[in-house]
């Protein structure tokens, strides 16, 4: 938990974080804001959940818990506040209204949605069900909560091997991140395949064909972005540099890199080793929160790819959010108590 600093104290927090890189009076204009947000979230008794791509003002001064996508989840199941402001993305905060639908889970920008969860629908599940009867389906969490009310399971970028292969299954349906599903794929010695949209469903289904992974070909918009030549060019710059490539990056830049996890997995590695220096293939932000936390660290950027949609919450919006109640989560019931089987299978694997 974060404590209530007064403005003074958390403008020379913030200094001391990030007084290389921004000027005093936009640190005390983000510091007046912080304090503001935390006050008013006191009062209304609030819990703010901060995903790891938040700004580092932001990251570093309202959110009560930080985090990967999996570990914002279960602290979002037992929260015992009143409201939760969810600093992340829109299927972030429906998972969070999900697991704890008494709550008012508000998000802090209407626009902060996300390239996967647009990129597959209930009805697009509900035909591959048809077309592979009886595989099970693990959706990424990066979807809305009416996939995963068609789903099995669910999984993040931490824990998406485990959860394919506890399902101990022939065929599994994985969707919608296709080099999500091809890393998993590698990881578990899994054949895959990426049936063609449009077909009619066979006769009887596709069963015994060779194949035990059915992806789907949604993306990333930001991890798409990043090759191995971009790895090539930094190591042939920084030969010391370590890499780190989230699991939404092709294989190719993950094969290439030397670790691949999720955002938390990530900034523990770099908080444990000791490198000359490091670069994360994901959301830049990442790279200065860490960078802010341990001045120590060397971190390069690779900044011009960005996230639109995290980059939509910032702080003027969380206390806008949390003024004004807005933008609250809402789950249809008949819909949320199917998605929570699929979310509550995942969590109880880890
Ligand atoms: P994590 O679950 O690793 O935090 O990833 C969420 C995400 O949206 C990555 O782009
Ligand atoms: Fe979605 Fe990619 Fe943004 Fe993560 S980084 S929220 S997967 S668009």
């Amino acid at each position: 938990m974060i404590a209530e600093l007064s403005v003074d104290d958390m403008y020379l927090k913030m200094k001391a974080m990030l007084g290389d890189v921004a000027p005093d009076f936009e640190l005390r204009y983000k510091a007046e804001l912080a304090c503001e947000i935390n006050r008013i979230k006191k009062k209304k008794n609030a819990v703010i959940l901060g995903h790891n791509y938040m700004e580092p003002a932001l990251f570093h001064s309202v959110p009560d818990y930080t985090g990967d996508s999996l570990e914002l989840s279960r602290k979002a199941a037992r929260t015992a506040a009143d409201s939760i402001v969810f600093c992340g993305v829109k299927f972030m905060a429906e998972t969070a209204k999900i697991l704890n639908p008494t709550k008012t889970v508000l998000l802090p920008s209407v626009e902060a949605g996300c390239s996967l969860a647009a990129s597959i629908t209930a009805e697009d599940v509900r035909t591959l069900k048809r077309r592979f009867p009886g595989a099970p389906v693990v959706s990424y969490v990066n979807t809305y909560a009416d996939v995963k009310a068609e789903s099995d399971i669910c999984c993040t970028s931490s824990n998406a091997a485990a959860v394919v292969e506890s399902l101990r299954a022939s065929t599994v349906i994985f969707v919608p991140d296709e080099y999500l599903a091809k890393n998993v794929a590698r990881e578990t010695g899994k054949h895959i395949i990426f049936p063609a949209l449009g077909w009619p469903p066979a006769q009887g289904g596709d069963t015994g064909l060779d194949y035990q992974l059915i992806g789907w070909r949604g993306r990333c918009e930001v991890h798409e972005k990043f090759t191995v030549d971009d790895i090539e060019r930094v190591r042939q710059q920084f030969p010391d540099v370590v890499i780190l490539a989230h699991p939404e990056c092709s294989p190719e830049v993950v094969e290439a890199a030397d670790f691949s996890g999720s955002t938390s997995a990530m900034v523990r590695y770099v908080e444990r080793t000791a490198a000359p220096r490091y670069l994360l293939l994901t959301e830049c932000a990442m790279g200065d929160n860490i960078a802010a936390a341990n001045p120590e660290k060397n971190l390069l950027r690779l900044c011009s790819v960005r996230c639109p949609h995290m980059n939509r919450i910032t702080l003027e919006d969380t206390l806008a959010s949390l003024q004004r109640h807005q933008h609250v989560i809402e789950v249809p019931e008949e819909i949320r108590v199917r998605a929570l089987q699929a979310v509550e299978r995942m969590l109880a694997i880890g």
